[in-house]
């Protein structure tokens, strides 16, 4: 028995070439994993974060887990982890920052998917980092040396593979979690009707 919920999406997930899930990908801080949360409660879909997994697989935080093994441990198992969610459907998946480095899992994890990037100004990312209670434990720096650009040079750097791979942006500077999720959730019907 579909939930109104549920039967509001069913169509997408059933057509001869159906929509099997919904990534949310973008830097440290664009909100995520807030607007995954509620974009999938809306949409009756799971809901599944990647770093909140890999830490329930590591048994630590994402801090801890890089201050023992290094980075490149952690993307190893982010990787692994890309690659085990392709076969998952009916999910909403809201990745880390770093998952765009991975481009075969990426590219895989992205067919019969809608990938939205969610974006927000330098400012912005900045204050959210501050604010957030987990950003210690969830987002050790990527770079060494105590470098004060790291957000503009990584942001910079990455933001090619953002825009390569995904379907559609969104700026979050000025918007609510609720206001981007209406904002998808028009896309999708816009794009995939039923
Ligand atoms: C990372 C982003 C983090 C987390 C890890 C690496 C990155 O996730 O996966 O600290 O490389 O940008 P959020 O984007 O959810 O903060």
């Amino acid at each position: 028995m579909l939930t109104p919920q549920e039967k509001k999406t069913a169509h997408l997930f059933q057509r001869p070439n159906p929509l099997e899930r919904i990534i949310l990908t973008g830097f440290r801080a664009t909100g995520k994993s807030a607007v995954g949360s509620k974009l999938a409660e809306r949409l009756g879909l799971d809901f599944i974060d990647t770093d909140t997994r890999l830490c329930v697989g590591l048994e630590c935080s994402v801090a801890e887990y890089v201050d023992r093994e290094g980075w490149a441990a952690f993307r190893q198992r982010e990787q692994e982890l890309l690659a085990k969610l392709a076969g998952v459907t009916h999910a909403v998946i809201s990745t880390g920052g770093g998952a765009v480095l991975h481009p075969d899992e990426w590219n895989r994890l992205r067919r019969n998917s809608l990938v939205v990037w969610l974006q927000a100004d330098i400012a912005t990312i900045r204050y959210r980092m501050k604010q957030d209670e987990a950003n210690a434990a969830q987002r050790p720096p990527l770079t060494g040396d105590g470098n004060k650009n790291e957000v503009e040079e990584i942001l910079a750097s990455r933001s090619p593979l953002y825009l390569e791979g995904s379907d559609m942006s969104l700026d979050t500077t000025a918007l609510t979690p609720e206001e981007i999720v209406t904002m998808i959730e028009r896309e999708i019907s816009a794009g995939f009707p039923g």
